[in-house]
């Protein structure tokens, strides 16, 4: 599953698993670039996929976005 943020109109994928735990970044709280994960609140910049603030350790996988006619899509070379 997929994390799909909209930053002042600028939308950015990244997994919505958390790499600390269970926790779900769609469901975490998002401020400004960085997400708060929903579980033991560690932090992830949805731009770059790096760690904000642990106790996540290891970065969460971003995706490239495209915008068509509206649609949100991205550049997954495999089955996600
Ligand atoms: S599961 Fe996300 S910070 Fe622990």
């Amino acid at each position: 599953m997929l994390a799909v943020f909209n930053v002042d109109g600028e939308y950015y994928v990244t997994d919505d698993a958390c790499t600390h735990g269970p926790g779900s970044l769609a469901e975490g709280d998002l401020c400004g670039d960085v997400v708060e994960c929903n579980f033991h609140g560690g932090q992830f910049n949805i731009r770059t996929g790096e760690v904000v603030s642990p106790p996540c350790m290891l970065p969460v996988r971003t995706y490239p976005v495209i915008v068509e006619e509206g649609r949100v899509l991205i550049d997954a070379p495999e089955r996600i």
